[in-house]
């Protein structure tokens, strides 16, 4: 054994899985005064860590998962960030074996919430806690100040909550971490957040794309528009890499970085879980779907080759010149729409999952917890809090006085970015399904009458009248057409 046993009970907390998420983690810790247990399957890794950053704070290094246990102060903290699935109940499986009544297991990882709900249950069946966390902020984020979802008891989080809110960003001086729920919540949350950073990129990546196709922009010139934008309400992380990302120089080529990436966006499993829940629940979160489906249609290779050749090619027909800069307006008053339709989506997720488990989550304090640290920080996040202070009974974000007010005057740009785009053949599956969500949500009456109608006629599935909506009633179709009430 390369690495000898800390002493006992020496740590205020532990990491396991020293990856650079894991390991960014334990150095935030220990940056913030504490004293940090570290460990990992591979015992190298454990050693780099301390090789390369041993003398940034106080870190208690364990080749084995009995002395990484041992090391920790009771009750013990055990943060475990290796990779969701199989790996990350493993480890759960090792601690908890190691572990007394009240010690506390925490998965920083991406899980999936259903696996975070089925581990809560059985490790809280043996007299642990176990807390599902969601962390957001990429690596550097992990680092220096990360936005953190945790779940679990409330109990865990008074042992847990002063230490993760003084490693979380802050902002305004208030920490961005809360306590989300209990058991899945927090890592349902996190997953809801994935889903909204798939709508944003692909809000920001379509109007990237109509200023190259319709305005004929360059990469660099877009970054610049990008640039101006972050100064506005669209003032976010993702507008500002966007800027810099368009800036950027591929140094083999010279050309635009982006010029050099292959057109197909990879994506690991967040947005598409973040879609299934929203399907089950019943919760139109089209904006994420369209984004997630934007991500898998850039990679259907063999689908686009096929499509390419036969059938015809876009054209971008409908001058704009003399409207350039009206025209470049509107795209970003289009973007600044669509994203408040894919937020209030996302909100409206979370409330019916929180509906359906109980976990009674406080919509404000989310949007709150999002405005530092994670993917999807922005300015704008601060008048979700707002709105939800106003109203935390509000049915749905868009609907508060604010964002009613300003999604009105974006409306007639929307409208003709729409339409533009599917006049010219531009693909903007998110910002034409937000619209049309716009549309079907505030309408006076939808043609779900109709559909009705149809699955009565050929499956009995019966309706509701307009002037009894209580009543179930089914029309025999194929006898002589009378109506029977049901109930
Ligand atoms: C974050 C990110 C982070 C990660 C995603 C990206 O909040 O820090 O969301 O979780 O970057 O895994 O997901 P895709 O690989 O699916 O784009």
């Amino acid at each position: 054994m390369s690495i000898p046993a800390p002493a006992e009970g020496v740590a205020d907390l532990g990491v396991t899985g020293m990856a650079v998420m894991g390991s960014n983690l334990a150095r935030n810790f220990a940056s913030k005064g504490y004293k940090v247990a570290i460990h990992n399957r591979s015992a190298a890794k454990t050693e780099k860590v301390i090789a390369e950053h041993g003398d940034d704070g106080e870190f208690y290094p364990s080749e084995t998962m009995a002395d990484f246990v041992a090391s920790l102060s009771k009750p013990r903290v055990a943060i475990i960030m290796v990779k969701a699935g199989a790996p990350t109940d493993a480890v759960i499986e090792e601690l908890a074996a190691l572990m007394e009544p009240g010690d506390i297991i925490v998965d920083c990882g991406n899980s999936n919430y259903h696996d975070t709900r089925r581990r809560e249950a059985d490790i809280r069946a043996r007299g642990l806690h176990f807390v599902g966390s969601g962390v957001s902020g990429g690596e550097e984020g992990a680092l220096k100040g990360p936005s953190i979802m945790p779940g679990g008891t409330v109990e865990s989080y008074k042992r847990l909550g002063p230490m993760f809110e003084s490693i979380s960003a802050h902002v305004d001086g208030v920490p961005c971490c809360t306590h989300v729920g209990p058991d899945g919540a927090g890592h349902f949350v996190k997953m809801v957040h994935n889903g909204i950073e798939y709508a944003d990129m692909q809000l920001i990546a379509e109007a990237y794309d109509l200023m190259r196709k319709a305005l004929g922009m360059s990469a660099p010139e877009i970054g610049k528009v990008f640039e101006e934008w972050n100064k506005t309400e669209l003032d976010s992380y993702l507008i500002e890499i966007t800027a810099d990302v368009l800036q950027h120089s591929d140094p083999q080529t010279g050309k635009p970085f982006v010029d050099i990436i292959l057109d197909q966006a990879a994506q690991k499993g967040t947005g598409a879980w973040t879609v299934q829940n929203a399907a089950e629940m019943g919760i139109p979160v089209t904006g994420i779907a369209e984004a997630t489906f934007a991500r898998s249609l850039s990679g259907s290779i063999p689908q686009r080759e096929a499509a390419r050749t036969t059938l015809p090619a876009l054209t971008v027909d409908t001058p704009i010149d003399e409207q350039r800069e009206a025209f470049i307006e509107a795209i970003r008053q289009a973007l600044y729409a669509s994203k408040m339709v894919a937020y209030s989506q996302g909100f409206d997720l979370i409330r019916s999952a929180s509906d359906q488990y109980g976990w009674n989550v406080d919509m404000g304090a989310m949007a709150r917890i999002w405005r530092g640290g994670c993917i999807i920080r922005a300015v704008f996040l601060n008048r979700i809090t707002e709105a939800y202070e106003r109203n935390q009974e509000l049915p749905l974000l868009l609907s508060d006085s604010y964002f009613a007010g300003e999604i009105a005057k974006t409306v007639k740009s929307w409208r003709w970015i729409v339409s533009f785009s599917a006049l010219n053949g531009i693909p903007v599956p998110a910002f034409s399904s937000t619209l049309s969500y716009y549309d079907g949500v505030r309408a006076e009456q939808l043609p779900a009458n109709l559909i009705q109608g149809q699955r009565d006629y050929f499956g009995a599935h019966t309706y509701h009248r307009v002037d009894d909506s209580a009543g179930v009633y089914h029309t025999l179709w194929s006898e002589d057409r009378s109506e029977e009430k049901q109930n």
